[in-house]
């Protein structure tokens, strides 16, 4: 498995901060690599699963003392890393090589990103979630036996709502896309003004169309925002663990239905993604194949093709063919 130096170089959302009051230390997977994140005080942690001594994983040791210990030999590896105790020689020196694999993290929208290189960009930013007036519902981890372009790309496609959303975000009657543009512009993909309709776009039962704007910012991190009047805008957020498993965050901002509780809102996008996971881990070939010739696009999958335009450009190769 070649690991592309674009996803190596970027950050990836691996797990909820709020998973660190469950379990501390917490084991997570991001591209093949087994990671452990810990918190001592306010410090977070995110380190390469694996004790140098004999390759035992640290997620499954504890805390002592603002230090993580490995759980075969007993040693203690402070906050930056470095291993300060080896208990069967508690007179020596513990090594220089004695050192955790340590990887720059950054906390935002409740979730831990995490990046194993030296990322040029940020986290991209979710506008909506930092605008005033917006509410602001996180959901998810969604888990698929699937690539995480695949995920990327299903979130993007809004033909399949009349089939396998049914009721919710699309209707068998009306199944038509009008037509649109979908770019590759400094900022990823943006696709703009496409029109459907939608049996309940804002929860108030009545029907009307719907124009949502979708864009792609990172691989992996993909957003659209929905407005009929009041916006819906959504940020996916897809961790890619290993080449056919992955997981995604659906993080929701909303400026309407102040009412509705959270549970509900929540609900919802569980049933939504649960209608996916099934279609999605069907697909094959599993990796995305970025060769246009291969699958049929029409005028319906300019999202799509631009994506895998995209992909193609910026030089992705992990989750895809
Ligand atoms: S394997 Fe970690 S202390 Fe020996
Ligand atoms: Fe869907």
């Amino acid at each position: 498995m070649h690991i592309d130096d674009v996803l190596l170089n970027d950050w990836h959302p691996i797990a909820e901060v709020s998973d660190l009051e469950k379990q501390n230390p917490l084991p997570a997977r991001l591209l093949g690599m087994d990671l452990v994140i810990w918190k001592s005080g306010e410090s977070i942690m995110v380190w390469q699963d694996l004790c140098i001594h004999r390759g035992t994983k640290l997620s499954m040791g504890w805390l002592d003392d603002g230090c993580l210990v490995c759980p075969y030999h007993g040693w203690n590896y402070a906050d930056d890393g470095r291993c300060v105790k080896i208990p069967a020689h508690p007179d020596q020196t513990p090594p220089e090589k004695a050192k955790a694999n340590v990887f720059k993290h950054q906390i935002k929208y409740g979730l831990i990103w995490v990046t194993q290189g030296n990322p040029e960009h940020d986290i991209p930013v979710f506008e909506e979630w930092e605008t005033e007036g917006f509410r602001n519902i996180p959901s998810g981890p969604y888990h698929f036996d699937a690539a995480a372009p695949r995920m990327v790309e299903n979130f993007l496609d809004v033909a399949h709502f009349p089939f396998v959303h049914e009721g919710s975000l699309g209707d068998r009657d009306f199944p038509e896309i009008g037509d649109y543009e979908a770019l590759i512009t400094e900022e990823g993909v943006v696709a703009d003004g496409i029109e459907f309709w939608q049996p309940n776009p804002d929860g108030t039962g009545v029907g009307s169309m719907v124009t949502y704007t979708y864009k792609v910012f990172r691989p992996f991190i993909a957003y659209f925002v929905k407005s009929r009047g009041p916006s819906f805008a959504a940020m996916y957020a897809v961790c890619p663990i290993d080449e056919k498993t992955s997981k995604g965050w659906v993080l929701m901002s909303m400026n309407y239905g102040f009412e509705t509780p959270e549970k509900e809102i929540i609900a919802f996008q569980d049933i939504v993604t649960g209608e996916d996971i099934p279609v999605v881990e069907s697909q094959r070939p599993e990796l995305l194949p970025l060769d246009l010739q291969e699958e049929l696009h029409l005028r319906s999958d300019r999202t799509a093709i631009a994506y895998r335009k995209y992909l193609k450009q910026m030089g992705v190769t992990f989750g895809t063919s």
